[in-house]
C-alpha cells in the first residue's frame, strides 16, 4: 500500500484501530439511547441486540467498516470506491421553499449521519437493516434551483445542464434534477435502507426525477486498489489523479497545485484551477449504454486499439504496466502511431494538465426494452447494460466540457457506446457534527 493509499484510507475513516474504537463507543453510547430504543420500538428485546452485538465483536466483518460522514469534505469522493452504489434525483416541490429546503436537509443529514455509523435514523420501522453500514456514504449534490434557494450568489456559472453533444441520445428518465443523493455502500441491502429512509424522508419536499442503480466487484473479490473493469471488460480508472494526492486536491476540490504532470501535458498550459467554495467540487453523472452485442464482434487486438490499453492488464499498448506512461511517439511496423489518434485514452487526453478529471464510474446492468415491452424474442439484446460515468472536478467548464467535447467530436469507443443519461451538480462541503449539509453555503456572507 502506498503512502497515499494509507492517507486516503485514513481519511476515509476505514483505519482498522480508528474504527475498532469508533464501533465501541457507537454501542457503549447510541447503542442504549439510539439501537436500543429503535429496536424496542420495533418489537424486539434485548435478546437480539445482544446478538447484534456479538457479531460486532467480529470486526473482520465488512458490515462493521464505518467511513465518517462528517468532516471537512464529503465523503463517497475520495472514499474509496464501495462494491454498490445508488444514485438519486429529486426535483423540488413548487412549494418549497428555502425554509423547507432547509428542514428536509437538516432531516437527510441527521439520517446519512446516523446511518453511516450502523445506528438507525428516528423512525426506522426497519431498524435492524441499519446495523450493517458496509462503509455507508451519503453524499448530497445540490442542482441550480437548490442553490438558488440557499445561497444564489455562490452558485458557479457552470451549474447548469451540459451543451448538447453530437453522441447524445438523452432520455428525461435519467436526466437532469434539482438534488442529488449518492449512497453506496458494500452491502446492497444497506444501499436499499439508506434509500427507503431517505426517499421516506425527502418526500413532503421533493418528487423522484430518476434513480440509477451500479455495482463493481463485491469487496473482498479482488485486492483493496485493483483498478475496477467495466463490462467490455477493460481495466477502467488507470489514469485517475490518486486518491490523497496533490493532483487528487487540485483537480477534484481546486486546492494547492499539481505535482506529477502526465505524458504529453505541458505544466505550463495548467494552474488555472481554484475552488468553487472551499472543500466543494462538482459531480457529473452520464448514463453510457455500452453495447455488449457489437462490442463482441470485435477481436482481442481491435479492442485493444479502441482505447490504446491491454485488456489484460490495463497497460498502454505501448509496453510497461498499467501505471506507467503511454508512449504516444511511439510508430507501429506498418507507420502508424502504435496508439491510434482515434483511440479513446489520445482523445481524451490534453495536453492541459488543468483538463484532468477523477472518474469514479460504476456498471449497470437492467433488463433489456423489449423484454419489459413483451416483445423479446431471438434477436433481442441478451443486454442493457453500461456505465454510470461520475466524473468529479473543481470546475466542469474547464475540465470536463473540453474532454467531453473532444470524445464527442471523435473517439474509435462512440461506435459502442451511446450517452443516454446527463446531470450536473455541486458537490458543497462536508458538515461538521451538529450542521447540516449545506449550512456552509447558507452562512457564507
Ligand atoms: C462507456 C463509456 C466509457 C468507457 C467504456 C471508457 C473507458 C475507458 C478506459 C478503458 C480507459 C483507459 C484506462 C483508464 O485510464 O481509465 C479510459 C480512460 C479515460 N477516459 Fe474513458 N470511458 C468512457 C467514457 C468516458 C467519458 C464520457 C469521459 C469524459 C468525458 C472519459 C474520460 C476518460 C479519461 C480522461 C481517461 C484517461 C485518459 C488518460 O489520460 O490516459 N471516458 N476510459
Amino acid at each position: 500500500m502506498t503512502a497515499d493509499h494509507q492517507q486516503a484510507d485514513a481519511a476515509a475513516g476505514t483505519n482498522q484501530a480508528a474504527r475498532g474504537v469508533r464501533r465501541r463507543t457507537l454501542f457503549k453510547t447510541a447503542g442504549a439511547a439510539g439501537v436500543t430504543a429503535a429496536l424496542t420500538a420495533g418489537g424486539f428485546g434485548a435478546g437480539r441486540l445482544s446478538a447484534a452485538q456479538d457479531i460486532d465483536e467480529k470486526l473482520s466483518l465488512i458490515g462493521s467498516d464505518i467511513v465518517d460522514f462528517y468532516g471537512a469534505r464529503q465523503a463517497g469522493v475520495g472514499t474509496s470506491p464501495q462494491a454498490h452504489a445508488c444514485f438519486i434525483g429529486l426535483n423540488l416541490k413548487p412549494d418549497t421553499d428555502a425554509k423547507g429546503l432547509t428542514r428536509m436537509l437538516q432531516l437527510l443529514t441527521d439520517d446519512a449521519a446516523r446511518l453511516s455509523t450502523g445506528t438507525p435514523p428516528l423512525a426506522d420501522p426497519e431498524p435492524e437493516l441499519a446495523l450493517r453500514p458496509a462503509r455507508l456514504t451519503v453524499t448530497f449534490g445540490f442542482g441550480r434551483k437548490v442553490m438558488d434557494l440557499l445561497n444564489p450568489q455562490l452558485t458557479p456559472e457552470w451549474l447548469k445542464p451540459l451543451p448538447k453533444y453530437g453522441i447524445d441520445k438523452l432520455q428525461k428518465r435519467y436526466t437532469g434534477g434539482d438534488l442529488l443523493l449518492q449512497i453506496c455502500a458494500d452491502d446492497p441491502l444497506t444501499v436499499a435502507h439508506a434509500r427507503r429512509m431517505l426517499l421516506k424522508d425527502s418526500r413532503y419536499y421533493t418528487t423522484m426525477a430518476w434513480i440509477q442503480h451500479g455495482f463493481r466487484n463485491a469487496r473482498g473479490s479482488y485486492p483493496e486498489k485493483t483498478t475496477m473493469r467495466n463490462l467490455f471488460g477493460q481495466v477502467d480508472g488507470s489514469a485517475n489523479p490518486d486518491r490523497g494526492s496533490e493532483n487528487f486536491d487540485y483537480l477534484v476540490y481546486g486546492e494547492g497545485e499539481l505535482g506529477h504532470i502526465p505524458a504529453g501535458m505541458d505544466a505550463e498550459k495548467g494552474g488555472h484551477l481554484k475552488p468553487w467554495f472551499p472543500n466543494a467540487t462538482s459531480l457529473v453523472l452520464r448514463r453510457i449504454e455500452m453495447n455488449l452485442d457489437t462490442w463482441d464482434e470485435l477481436d482481442r487486438p481491435a479492442r485493444e486499439m479502441s482505447v490504446g490499453r491491454t485488456l489484460d492488464t490495463g497497460a498502454p499498448i505501448t509496453g510497461g504496466g498499467e501505471f506507467d506512461e503511454p508512449d504516444f511517439e511511439k510508430i507501429n511496423p506498418h507507420g502508424f502511431p502504435a496508439i491510434p489518434d482515434i483511440s479513446h485514452m489520445r482523445r481524451s487526453r490534453s495536453d492541459n494538465p488543468d483538463e484532468q478529471i477523477f472518474r469514479r464510474a460504476y456498471n449497470y446492468e437492467d433488463v433489456p426494452d423489449a423484454v419489459w415491452e413483451g416483445e423479446a424474442d431471438e434477436d433481442t439484446a441478451v443486454s442493457n447494460a453500461g456505465l454510470l460515468f461520475a466524473s468529479y472536478q473543481a470546475d466542469v467548464e474547464k475540465q470536463y466540457m473540453p474532454i467531453q467535447q473532444r470524445l464527442a467530436d471523435l473517439d474509435h469507443l462512440n461506435i459502442w457506446t451511446t450517452p443516454i443519461g446527463s446531470a450536473v451538480f455541486v458537490i458543497p462541503p462536508g458538515a461538521d457534527e451538529g450542521e447540516y449539509v449545506g449550512q456552509k453555503l447558507v452562512e457564507h456572507t
